[in-house]
């Protein structure tokens, strides 16, 4: 793969104000210090074996599996503690924190399971936590409000812009400027300035190598395709990275296709995105005719954000790996497929990527697909209600 320091072919680099240089670069510095740390990865390690419940086991769905005639396993991340993917990356980054000596951490959050996760490690770690949340987010997912709340953390209310992710990110990137000193920004997907999205990609690799492991020793061979979904990609990444170097393995991204293809009505920014500046780095950003960032749509507020970490724009370009869109009503069916058949809710992010090998199940037929659950449905229950009902 043709990676460099800052860029992954030619997305992604540090487009932001001067200022926020010397952070980035105290932060490349550290990160890059404690990776291979042994007294850091021995705590990492702990802590994500004993404390978030890893190895996530990975489980063959025979139900789903019979109806559709592909073999289809499931990653189950959510299975760990607070119920996402998310923890990995907040276990390692406020971790990271901790070893730099930062008092305060701040993060911003869409569907809540990455504020709930950076609450919840700095309740464990004893760190004071600020956690920026678009208004309209805040509404669809007041469960997980309440719950960094009763975690400690503090949860800002973001009116301004679209209220959903796009906007939390822009107030915590204000919050991080001005109180540089002392507070870490744990950034919750592999977007963002370098190296924001490598370190992510680090963290949220766990699920790819264990996955990969998990292939070669129970089922004696690679999985002939991986389907996550991508909000910012930072599931995404993490199983892919487990099989980047497989040529033969097919990586398949899935895109919140929301109600039509229309600018405004979807999240799909491989799909119908454009190049861009986004947020500090260059990557497909959904844009209106005239250049200005697009609104977007989708059921699920994970992935209802208009941009895309910088990798999966290269993959993509590259043709290392396929991204496609699924519109609400598929993710929705998907999600009552895999509740109805095999007992577990996934959540609406996840059920997007369970919508694709439904709708696509013909070209995959005899074939072993591996999707990355990557958070559980509690959340989205009432979303679903509400879906249902036609509200
Ligand atoms: C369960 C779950 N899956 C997926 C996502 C999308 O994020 P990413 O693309 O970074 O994995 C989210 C974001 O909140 C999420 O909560």
């Amino acid at each position: 793969m043709n990676y460099n320091r800052y860029f992954y072919g030619e997305y992604g680099g540090q487009f932001v104000a001067e200022t926020l240089i010397p952070l980035l670069d105290e932060l490349e510095e550290n990160f890059i210090k404690y990776k291979d740390n042994k007294n850091f990865n021995d705590e990492l390690d702990y802590l994500l074996k004993n404390y978030a419940g890893r190895p996530t086991p990975v489980y063959f769905a025979k139900r789903l599996s019979e109806k559709y005639g592909v073999n289809i396993y499931l990653k189950r991340e959510d299975l760990l503690h607070t119920g996402a993917h998310k923890i990995n990356n907040t276990l390692g980054q406020a971790l990271l924190a901790k070893y730099m000596g930062k008092k305060r951490i701040i993060a911003e959050t869409g569907a809540g399971q990455h504020g709930v996760a950076t609450a919840t490690v700095c309740a464990l770690l004893g760190i004071e936590c600020t956690v920026y949340m678009g208004s309209l987010d805040a509404k669809r997912q007041r469960i997980n409000v309440e719950r960094m709340k009763m975690l400690g953390a503090k949860v800002e209310v973001v009116d301004f812009g679209s209220q959903t992710l796009k906007d939390a990110v822009s107030a915590a990137i204000k919050d991080w400027v001005t109180n540089v000193d002392t507070t870490h920004y744990l950034i919750g997907s592999a977007v963002g300035p370098y190296p924001f999205p490598e370190i992510v990609a680090h963290f949220q690799s766990v699920i790819g190598l264990e996955a990969r492991k998990f292939f070669i020793e129970e089922v004696g061979k690679l999985p002939d395709v991986v389907v996550a979904c991508v909000g910012g990609g930072s599931n995404a990444i993490g199983i892919f990275r487990g099989f980047l170097e497989d040529e033969d393995v097919r990586l398949i991204g899935v895109e919140a296709g929301g109600l039509s293809e229309k600018v405004g009505e979807h999240a799909s920014s491989i799909s119908y995105g454009k190049k861009g500046v986004f947020q500090g780095s260059l990557s497909k950003v959904l844009q209106t005719e005239f250049g200005q960032i697009a609104s977007v749509h989708s059921v699920s507020a994970g992935l209802d954000y208009p941009g895309v970490g910088p990798e999966h724009a290269y993959l993509f370009d590259i043709g290392r790996a396929e991204y496609y869109p699924i519109n609400d009503k598929e993710a929705v069916d998907g999600f009552f497929e895999l509740t109805r058949l095999e007992g577990i809710l996934p959540a609406l992010e996840s059920s997007h990527a369970i919508g694709y090998v439904m709708k696509h199940h013909k070209e995959f037929i005899g074939k072993n697909v591996l999707i990355n659950l990557s958070g559980r449905g509690d959340k989205d229950l009432h979303i679903i209600e509400d879906y249902v009902r036609g509200i």
